[in-house]
């Protein structure tokens, strides 16, 4: 193809992979999820075998959410908003090429070893070191791609999105060689460079900042760019977004602590983390408020757009878990929480409503658009999926939340003479019914991501990729960002 031509073109080749395969890997990941709730409930499912056992899926479940589905949305909104907002091609689009096959060898790596029992036993950094110096040449090259993109944009403003979308990039990359730091011991085993404490102290830096820049930083980037544009609307603030941005990438990187409540980390790391966690609720509710707002006066449109209301339905779960984990971060409160389902009712309520209903809003926009098609194959199976995915959710954290509280109280009950009132068996059993009722809200919530499959199947196949041209940059600047 003519250079010249090709240069006027969006480059969307990478893009559009990654559309598809957050699809694929969302429905992978959380059939996986439904096994591992269905084990919970009915152990004799792990048959047996041991790489079908609970303790080797659940962290294939907690990979292929996060950094599979969650990973390839990210990469693939992060490519397509740089371009948009600087009005420019991707840079280097075969570094980009590479971050895509790249990624993928590190997911099919992670669902082999993981099963064969393969893992460092640090929780969201599981994987070997040598799946660990992949992802980090991976993740190097995503940081050439974007940043080299922002660089060469046409605009000059960079628009807020491509802020969160920054962070998200460089505190990952941080967090990855700080807390994978390992020395090996073959080449599928490594001991940590860490001992004891500090070892946990490190885990749960990486740990919590997953949380605030994996699950929240980089979907802030997806909030800023795909709410604005699916409602027709301005961000109702750019100063609060301004604000938003730099109190929460400083506050988060200290709440990691209230991880390891009660243990041996010094108690004034504990009040710490509290403390940080408890500010954390200003900036998050900010962002949250930021995002609502943006549809003030434009309220009808949730009534028949189904991709809108995925997105500001998210952003109410967003609230709501954001609310929720200062809460739990309170030490008090905390000794009743940990260890019980409330903490998991907590992650799926940030994980299913948040996460998952963004990504799905915004893997909507943008799966049309990528193959030449103005919307979607079916408007009422995302209507079935918007409704399913909702009361799937509602039913996984709701079960969890009253399991989690009710486990809390067995376990803190005593008898006059200061014996236990409970057996840990007791409560085990108490809980059983709470564990089919999340299993039937996450069957529900997969079922939903089945539809979107096929939804995307069809739109694929009765459309094709497209070109699309770089719009001429403005001939008078106008001191509004752009977000074309
Ligand atoms: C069909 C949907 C899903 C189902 C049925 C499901 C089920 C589960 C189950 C049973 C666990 C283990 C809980 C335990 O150890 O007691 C779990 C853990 C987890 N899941 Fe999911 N999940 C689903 C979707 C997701 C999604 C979309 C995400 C993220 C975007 C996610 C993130 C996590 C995380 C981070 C954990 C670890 C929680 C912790 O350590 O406290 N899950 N999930
Ligand atoms: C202001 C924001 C938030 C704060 C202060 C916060 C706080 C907390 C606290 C206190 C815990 C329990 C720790 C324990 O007892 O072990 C927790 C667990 C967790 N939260 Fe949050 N949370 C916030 C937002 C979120 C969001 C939005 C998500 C998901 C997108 C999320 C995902 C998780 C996960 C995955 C865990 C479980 C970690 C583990 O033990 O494996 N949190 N959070």
């Amino acid at each position: 193809m003519n250079p010249a031509l090709q240069a006027s073109e969006y480059s969307d080749t990478a893009v559009r992979q990654f559309t598809i395969m957050a699809v694929v890997w969302g429905v992978v990941g959380m059939l996986v999820g439904v096994i591992i709730a269905s084990q919970l409930a009915w152990p004799e499912l792990n048959f047996g075998i041991s790489w079908l056992s609970y303790g080797r899926l659940r962290p294939l479940h907690t990979n292929a959410v996060i950094f599979a589905f969650g990973g390839c949305t990210l990469f693939a909104t992060s490519y397509y908003v740089a371009q948009r907002t600087g009005q420019t091609r991707l840079f280097c689009p075969k570094l980009a090429a590479f971050t895509f096959w790249g990624w993928q060898a590190v997911i099919v790596a992670a669902a082999i070893s993981l099963p064969l029992g393969y893992t460092t036993g640090k929780e969201y950094a599981e994987l070997e070191w040598p799946i660990d110096i992949l992802i980090t040449l991976v993740w190097v090259s995503y940081a050439i791609v974007f940043f080299g993109t922002i660089g060469r944009r046409k605009v000059k403003h960079i628009y807020v999105a491509n802020w969160f979308y920054g962070a998200f990039i460089i505190a990952v990359a941080l967090l990855h060689v700080v807390n994978s730091a390992a020395i090996p011991a073959g080449w599928m085993k490594s001991y940590s460079a860490y001992a004891g404490v500090q070892d946990a102290m490190v885990q749960w830096w990486y740990g919590h900042n997953a949380v605030g820049f994996f699950l929240t930083a980089g979907f802030l980037g997806i909030m800023y760019y795909f709410v604005p544009k699916q409602a027709g609307r301005p961000i109702y603030s750019y100063r609060l977004s301004i604000v938003h941005f730099w109190s929460l990438i400083f506050t988060y990187m200290w709440a990691g602590p209230h991880h390891l409540h009660y243990t041996a980390l010094p108690d004034w790391t504990q009040s710490l983390g509290m403390v940080f966690s408890l500010i954390l609720l200003a900036p998050s509710w900010g962002g949250m408020i930021n995002g609502v707002m943006t549809l003030s006066g434009a309220w009808h449109k949730l009534r028949d757009d189904p991709v809108l209301r995925f997105m500001i339905v998210s952003l109410s779960f967003y609230g709501m878990s954001t609310f929720e984990g200062p809460m739990m971060a309170i030490k008090t409160v905390n000794a009743l929480s940990h260890y019980t389902d409330w903490t998991v009712g907590h992650v799926h309520s940030g994980a299913l409503g948040w996460v998952g209903l963004i990504s799905m809003g915004s893997l909507y926009f943008l799966i049309p658009r990528m193959f030449g098609r103005e919307k979607m194959h079916s408007h009422a199976a995302i209507e079935l999926h918007f409704w399913i995915a909702t009361v799937g959710i509602v039913l996984y954290i709701a079960a969890m939340w009253i399991a989690g509280v009710m486990q809390g109280l067995m376990w803190l009950a005593v008898n006059p003479d200061g014996t236990l009132t409970y057996t840990f068996v007791e409560s085990v059993k108490a809980t059983f019914p709470f564990y089919v009722v999340r299993m039937f809200g996450g069957l529900l919530y997969l079922a939903g991501m089945l539809i979107m499959a096929w939804n995307t199947w069809m739109t694929a196949v009765s459309g094709r990729p497209v070109r699309v041209k770089i719009p001429l940059p403005a001939p008078v600047t106008i001191p509004v960002p752009v977000i074309a």
